[in-house]
């Protein structure tokens, strides 16, 4: 593991808030400082069952590292242990909380919404599918919610939770949402939300927003942006190929969005965030606490939230790290972005490139972002897919770590059999994950072990 540098980030930083509250009568909180440090030695030990997901090498999952600072600043934040459930938990944070917010809602060019952290992505659409499924109930009926097939599976989860009907658009062979299939389910008069995906779970696909925008004139809908992983990408829009600019280019549009700085944004776990377009939207919430919101007249954010606690030192690392890596195009969180997705670029074209053509990349063409996918090039599926494994499996003896994912058959096949399904069925494939700069001057060191672990499972 590298050296870490968050311990020495720390100990200034502990001192002055320590100066701040220095006044208080001192106390010594009860600690049996032996007894913590054999407890420590024992998760440390427990913690090496992991990958190691900090590493340029793992190239598998959804998990970056969070940011040093963001690592600080969330430790540091803890000796206070904040809630931004009211200001009478955490004053501070909740200030910082809406300055982070503010600053992510610019990147979408929002300057008025409504909106907070949550701990989840998951969290996060089911705050903007409640509040789409309130604002469809006209006449008492609520809408139905639509998605693409390719939508976060959680989509219809939250939808059920929320007693809300939801139905699945097909994807066309790139893993977006399949246009003509919208607008025959929206003829049916009686969809309420439509669920654009920018940037798919599996894919990184990028679902068509501006012609989604377009029928919504026609039909008449809300339309809410889960961007819980590619939002980011708003910032590099100019990298990415013409139809993913295109629906990035009207985001803003869209009446709610959700973005996860615990994906791309270098946060720790537990930090999702969610958008709406109109402020209005805040009728929607509102409650009374009889314990809370008594210290303060300014908002609470337990006021336009759905959970009650939330963890103050989430926002105090959003803050941090946004402070030093703004979030403007061009920036160096932007230019990390780009390094990932150069990286993912360059592995798609190593795979078209195999000279023994033991590969299949997405028939459609390159990532949309920056996660890749391939299949092993076989008889039949349930070859290529006992295929998928053993590489991944040598891979992993390599300590490269790559991910399996399933995905329809017709991705992969000749161009001329045309963008939606006609061979049926699932077949299992390689996907990796480019998410961190580093990826990109790994990225011969990442091949070298994958060549080397096909030449040992299926040959050179
Ligand atoms: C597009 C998308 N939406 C939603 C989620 C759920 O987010 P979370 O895992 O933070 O709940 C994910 C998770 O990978 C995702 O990729």
């Amino acid at each position: 593991m590298p050296v870490d540098p968050v311990p020495g980030l720390l100990s200034r930083a502990t001192e002055l808030l320590e100066a701040e509250f220095a006044a208080l009568p001192a106390f010594e909180p009860k600690a049996d400082a032996d007894a913590i440090t054999e407890v420590l030695e024992a998760a440390a030990r427990r913690l090496a069952d992991n990958y190691p997901y900090f590493h340029p090498l793992y190239a598998g999952q959804m998990l970056k590292p969070p940011h040093p600072l963001a690592r600080a600043a969330y430790a540091l934040a803890m000796s206070i242990n904040p809630n931004n459930h009211a200001r009478d938990g955490g004053r501070a944070s909740s200030e910082m909380e809406i300055e982070a917010v503010g600053q992510i809602a610019g990147m979408f060019g929002w300057t008025e919404y409504l909106g907070h952290l949550t701990s989840s992505g998951t969290m996060a659409n089911l705050e903007a599918l409640w509040v789409a499924g309130q604002a469809g109930q006209g006449g008492g009926l609520a809408k139905r919610i639509v998605g693409s097939e390719q939508a976060h599976y959680t989509h219809r989860r939250i939808s059920a939770v929320l007693k809300l009907d939801y139905a699945e658009i097909p994807a066309d062979n790139r893993g977006r949402m399949f246009i003509e299939a919208l607008e025959a389910e929206l003829r049916k008069g009686d969809v309420g939300a439509v669920v654009a995906t920018l940037g798919t779970t599996a894919v990184g696909a990028v679902d068509p927003l501006d012609q989604i925008l377009s029928l919504k004139e026609r039909y008449g809908f809300r339309v809410h942006v889960d961007a819980a992983y590619g939002g980011y990408f708003k910032l590099i829009s100019d990298a990415l190929d013409e139809p993913a600019r295109r629906a990035f280019a009207v985001i803003g549009q869209a009446d709610s969005i959700v973005i996860d700085p615990h994906k791309h944004g270098l946060q720790p776990y537990g930090c999702g965030c969610v958008l709406f377009r109109d402020p209005a939207v805040g009728r929607f919430y509102k409650h009374d606490s009889p314990y809370t919101y008594f210290t303060s007249k300014q908002l609470h954010l337990g006021e336009i939230s759905l959970e009650c606690s939330r963890a103050g030192a989430a926002a105090v690392a959003l803050w941090a790290t946004q402070r030093l890596l703004p979030l403007v195009p061009g920036g160096e969180f932007a230019c990390r972005l780009k390094q990932g997705r150069a990286a993912a670029l360059q592995l798609d074209r190593r795979l078209r490139g195999d000279s023994a053509s033991r590969f299949q990349p997405l028939t459609a063409g390159a990532p949309e972002l920056d996660i890749v996918v391939w299949k092993l090039k076989a008889e039949t599926a349930q070859r290529a897919s006992q295929l998928a494994q053993d590489v991944f499996a040598a891979c992993a003896a390599r300590d490269l770590h790559l991910a399996l994912v399933q995905l329809p058959l017709f991705w992969f096949a000749p161009a001329a059999a045309g963008a939606i399904g006609v061979e049926a069925g699932l077949v299992t494939c390689l996907r990796s994950v480019l998410m961190k700069p580093e990826h990109e001057a790994w990225l011969d060191r990442i091949w070298q072990r994958f060549a080397a672990a096909c030449a040992d499972t299926i040959g050179d």
